[in-house]
């Protein structure tokens, strides 16, 4: 048996040791003296749980225990999440982990102390939930330039931008089962602020292009301006509202990377991606568009990406992997000359104002439905910075970008 030890016994991390216990059949098809969990850590006792007796509460036990091979970090946030990662790599073991918050934050420096003690530090869960997106950009893709890299990347906010549009839910009542169903983030706010998605894209950038894409330079709105009038704009113009995190290659090599809401035309593969579902769009250079569509968050799905990096590592004990990206930095593009039409909402007695203010304004008809207070516009592709100028100091209730 290769002994494991997962630190953090929440949804995730339950999932985890869950899996590996109900699907050690599959599991020893690639792994034939199968996988063990020896030791679970947490601050809490679980008396009630079958895995009782595997709670520690001590990590030492844990990186002082030679049996161990694997350690699995579900715990989330960045301390003591690093603290115990780097221990662990120190150690002689190799890590996997679902915690994007630290990939993004510290996953380079974890990447360097893996490669220093001949360990592998793996997180596959980190992005997109149980779709495998970083495995086929480490294996399948590597002969790939990528140009394009991005989707969907938030369970939380498509469930909820989802239900929205299709039952008329109101907002906060939407996040209260999307918590209650293990998707949201232990706050929210990272969700719905979309850090979460930015995150995500800074990390799958990063993986793109092999340098650290820095998540505090890229711009960043969520969902939380989104609201009813917004959705029967958008299908009036034959689009739907999704959160996306995006990064493309610029012409002068550059990187434009952005976590904001796009309007989506119906043509584009991520339209129908609805609920909790996530879909990561890919375009390499030689292999053209891909795209790779499942379930965002979730115990299970979650759980299945982080075991999939468990039997990895498993199959490569004493063989370390490839660091997913080095330390150099990825250069990102001024985001204020980048290109858009934009979407914009506002009370109907700011038409003229803003009429005034675009040189060209395309205005959206709900054939009388949308009422009387509210007028929505389109305007002609220009920069973030034209757009901010017209808008100048006129009030609008939203604007949205179009993809
Ligand atoms: N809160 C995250 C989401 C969990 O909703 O996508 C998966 O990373």
């Amino acid at each position: 048996m290769i002994e494991i030890a997962v630190l953090g016994f929440g949804t995730v991390g339950s999932g985890v040791v869950e899996l590996i216990d109900n699907n050690q059949e599959w599991i020893r098809r690639s792994v034939p003296e199968g996988i063990h969990v020896k030791y679970i850590l947490d601050i809490r006792e679980f008396p009630n749980s079958p895995y009782a007796d595997r709670v520690v509460h001590n990590i030492d036990l844990i990186t002082e225990d030679p049996e161990v091979k694997i350690v699995c970090e579900t715990m989330g946030g960045k301390e003591p999440a690093f603290t115990f990662s780097r221990k662990a790599l120190e150690s002689g073991k190799s890590v996997c982990t679902s915690n994007k918050e630290l990939v993004e934050a510290l996953g380079t420096e974890l990447m360097l102390t893996a490669k220093q003690n001949g360990m592998s530090y793996l997180f596959e869960a980190s992005v997109g939930g149980g779709i495998p997106i970083l495995r086929p950009l480490r294996n399948s893709l590597v002969q790939e330039e990528i140009t394009t890299i991005g989707g969907i990347l938030n369970g939380t906010t498509n469930y909820i931008l989802t239900k929205m549009e299709q039952e008329g839910a109101a907002f906060d009542d939407v996040l209260k089962i999307a918590q209650e169903k293990g998707y949201a983030e232990r706050n929210p706010e990272a969700d719905v602020e979309g850090y979460d998605c930015g995150r995500k894209i800074a990390i799958l950038a990063s993986l793109a292009t092999g340098r650290k894409a820095d998540y505090d330079e890229i711009p960043c709105e969520g969902i939380t301006k989104i609201a009813a009038p917004d959705f029967a704009y958008a299908k009036a113009i034959g689009r739907a509202v999704k959160l996306l995190g995006i990064a493309r290659k610029l012409g002068d090599g550059s990187w434009s990377v952005r976590t904001a809401p796009f309007l989506v035309p119906k043509e584009h593969p991520l339209y129908p991606v609805s609920g909790v579902f996530n879909a990561v769009f890919v375009h390499g250079t030689m292999v053209d568009d891909l795209m790779f569509y499942g379930r965002g968050a979730g115990k299970n799905p979650t759980a299945s990406a982080v075991v999939s990096d468990v039997v990895e590592l498993a199959m490569h004990i004493g063989v370390p992997l490839r660091s997913a990206w080095n330390e150099e930095k990825l250069t990102l593009a001024n985001s204020d000359l980048e290109c858009h039409r934009f979407y914009i909402r506002a009370a109907a007695e700011k038409a003229p104002a803003l009429q005034a203010a675009f040189s060209s304004l395309e205005q959206i008809d709900l054939g009388g439905q949308g009422g009387p207070e509210t007028a929505a516009f389109v305007t002609d592709e220009i920069s973030e910075r034209t757009f901010a100028q017209c808008l100048g100091e006129i009030e609008v209730q939203n604007v949205i970008r179009l993809l």
